[in-house]
């Protein structure tokens, strides 16, 4: 189909499905084990009603917000995915060049086909870009990256937490072959490749599973970026993730690619939020929650923001759509959001982000599996 013709953000999932190599769709599309958190993910969002307000003048709606201080003009950014280049040849770039565009921000990954710079350099003055970190068992490698991302503008470290091990995608595993194209970057900036197991477990044998609480006091002595750990998915490390003092956490089950039957970001959204009021005033503008998985629609961003996330993160719906159509998908995808953000807030009745308020939502079944 041509682009013309992509309603919703699922229509690119079902191109990309059918023209990716069979490789590249294992890769992305897969999960871990049978497969259940990442159906979940989309499941959650379903067990959630909206409880709309009416009558308050929704000629104007405004869904600019500002994530970790820096403007962006959806309250939702390009969470990390690697390899991008298994599915277009332009890769993590056709992501950077529309993000640019249309000031949203996006969250580079470690394990980029392109080369870091490359990506810091196809940015626009001004536009703002954070790293996906992925710690390697060499530290003097780790600060290196992490440095040279702070000095080339880089303005918010995520430190995934939920990878000490890469998650049994099989899938992936059943296809082992490795396409070297797309992982010489990854040799290249973390070294080893192992190439019996998959793409994923292929690209990640330099992950260090002895990563700790311990290590977060180094990584605040070497950088001023903020820091935000993704992956966490209980109040009890959402408390101690505030109390080491990152500046926030993501709620995220890696997309279900890590630890299956883990629950959704957006359930535990309720419980984490719960807790971080025993610290505090909520919102806390010095602790930011950010929720990813499964996010196909405004309506689900809307619900994740009602319910406190200061804003979504959006991984396979943005990958798909560069497979399908490179940059110009993507920014047809940004253009997917804009147009249900604006119907859906006039629906619930909210003019602002800032208005997005519980009463809203009915989460009284989301524990209800
Ligand atoms: C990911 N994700 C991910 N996360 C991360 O911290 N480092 C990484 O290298 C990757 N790589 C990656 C590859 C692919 C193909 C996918 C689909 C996902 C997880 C990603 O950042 C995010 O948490 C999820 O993708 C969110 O779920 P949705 O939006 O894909 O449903």
């Amino acid at each position: 189909p041509s682009l013309d013709e992509i309603v919703n953000l699922h229509d690119f999932e079902a191109v990309a499905k059918a023209i990716l190599p069979a490789k590249a769709w294992a890769y992305y599309s897969s999960a871990s084990d049978d497969e259940i958190t990442i159906r979940e993910n989309r499941a959650a969002y379903q067990r959630i009603w909206f409880r709309p307000r009416i009558l308050r003048d929704v000629s104007t709606v405004d869904w600019s917000t500002t994530i970790l201080g820096q403007k962006s003009s959806l309250p939702v950014y390009i969470s990390a995915t690697a390899l991008g280049k298994l599915g277009h040849p332009d890769g993590e770039l056709n992501l950077t060049r529309a993000a640019g565009k249309h000031g949203v921000i996006q969250m580079i990954p470690t394990l980029a086909s392109c080369s870091f710079d490359e990506i810091v350099d196809a940015a626009v003055p001004g536009q703002v870009q954070f790293l996906q970190l992925y710690v390697n068992r060499d530290r003097e490698i780790t600060k290196r990256y992490v440095q040279h991302a702070e000095k080339r503008g880089v303005k918010g470290l995520f430190i995934t937490v939920d990878a000490p091990q890469l998650g049994r995608r099989e899938k992936d595993m059943r296809m082992k072959f490795v396409d070297e194209s797309g992982v010489a970057k990854v040799q290249e900036n973390q070294g080893g490749v192992k190439k019996d197991e998959g793409v994923a477990r292929a690209i990640s044998s330099f992950i260090d599973p002895s990563l700790s609480w311990k290590d977060i006091p180094w990584f605040k002595s070497i950088t001023n970026m903020p820091i935000i750990l993704k992956g966490v998915a209980t109040p009890q490390d959402a408390l101690m993730a505030y109390d080491y003092g990152v500046a926030g956490i993501v709620l995220s089950n890696h997309g279900g690619r890590q630890l299956d039957t883990a629950r959704s970001g957006i359930e535990n959204l309720i419980e984490v939020v719960e807790a971080l009021k025993t610290r505090g005033p909520w919102p806390n503008p010095q602790f930011e929650v950010f929720v990813d998985g499964g996010i196909r629609r405004a309506s689900d961003v809307l619900k994740a923001i009602a319910l406190g996330a200061k804003a979504v993160g959006v991984g396979r719906a943005f990958m798909y759509s560069f497979c399908a159509y490179g940059q110009e998908g993507v920014e047809k995808a940004f253009q997917i959001f804009r147009d249900e953000l604006q119907m859906n807030m006039r629906l619930i009745g909210a003019r602002t982000i800032d208005e997005l308020t519980p009463d809203m939502v009915d989460a009284s079944a989301i524990h209800s599996h």
